[in-house]
């Protein structure tokens, strides 16, 4: 199905029989495939009597060889579409060693936080999981999360000049809406070596046609008004990710947090964190040094921590 599809990523018509012609296969074979593009990845296909089929929109797929070329001592994997980047890099590392990064076109179980499906539709967006070895003990991943915030902050700064903003612990927003996230997932025994695999979504070229999120989200395409390329986007977050880790690993996430909060979303904003069985409401009033949410409950500077815990505006700020 992929080998056809970047026959057809140009946008321009193509017979059946040459479409079948080039893959060796017949024109009904063809015709098969170009139904999965449509099922299986949403991709609509236009057929046109006497002239073929083409793409309704054009498509730049991502090229394993121009990403690798730019990161030549980093493992690079690409694939068409699969169930989720993270637990691929997963599978992975059991016969490669990290760091390694992971890329897909599409995700058909992409993961979110707290249990959240992440909409993954194809060719649009950026999906990719770096696998990171924790070679100085688990200090290493301290505040990690926010980290990589500032990475995929700074790509979106260089990419389109927009200034987007921090959403503790790690989500990433523009005017108020999501446009990246991140899934950090650590395997491994903590007292032999572990790694963290590093989980980034970021929306790209998404537009307003697409259903089934459940916030409010945005893209750089709607933002910018013109379209993303992919690949050089690829190329930016993995030159920020190898600063900013290089710099969490020297120094830990407190030399990073001034930048952090310089554009923290909801600084100084009242705010309830939910904790699983309870509600905390509370003044934001900064960040700990291993990454935690201070807020001032009744008078008293309180410090939270953990992937599960959840904040949201007070109404009355
Ligand atoms: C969030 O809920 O904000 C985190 C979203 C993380 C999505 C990315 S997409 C690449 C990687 N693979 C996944 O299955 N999830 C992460």
């Amino acid at each position: 199905m992929f080998d056809l599809l970047a026959l057809l990523a140009d946008g321009g018509f193509h017979s059946g029989s040459d479409l079948g012609d080039k893959l060796g296969i017949s024109r009904a074979a063809v015709w098969k495939r170009l139904q999965r593009i449509t099922k299986d990845l949403g991709v609509p296909v236009q057929s046109v009597q006497g002239k073929g089929y083409r793409l309704v929109q054009p498509l730049a797929l991502l090229r394993h060889d121009a990403i690798q070329c730019a990161f030549p001592m980093l493992p690079v994997f690409i694939y068409g579409s699969i169930e989720s980047t993270n637990d691929q890099a997963k599978h992975l590392l059991s016969n490669n060693a990290a760091p390694l990064v992971v890329f897909a076109e599409h995700q058909t179980l992409g993961k979110g936080r707290r249990g959240r499906q992440w909409v993954s539709p194809f060719a649009q967006n950026l999906y990719l999981s770096y696998v990171w070895p924790v070679t100085e003990g688990l200090n290493q991943i301290d505040g990690l999360s926010l980290v990589v915030g500032l990475v995929v902050l700074k790509a979106i700064k260089r990419i389109s000049g927009i200034d987007a903003q921090l959403k503790w612990p790690n989500d990433i927003l523009i005017d108020e809406r999501k446009v990246a996230g991140i899934l950090l997932e650590l395997i491994g025994d903590p007292v032999e070596l572990c790694h963290v695999v590093i989980g980034i979504g970021v929306n790209l070229n998404m537009l307003d046609s697409f259903v089934g999120i459940d916030q409010e989200w945005t893209s750089l395409n709607k933002e910018t008004g013109s379209n993303i390329d992919r690949e050089l986007f690829a190329k930016i977050v993995l030159e920020e990710l190898g600063g900013y880790l290089e710099k969490q690993k020297k120094y830990g996430f407190h030399r990073m947090r001034a930048e952090w909060l310089s554009a923290h979303a909801w600084q100084g904003r009242n705010a309830v964190l939910h904790t699983g069985n309870d509600f905390v409401t509370g003044q934001i009033v900064g960040i700990g040094d291993k990454g935690e949410i201070c807020l001032l409950v009744d008078g008293q500077e309180c410090k939270y921590l953990g992937g599960e815990l959840s904040l949201r505006l007070q109404n009355d700020t």
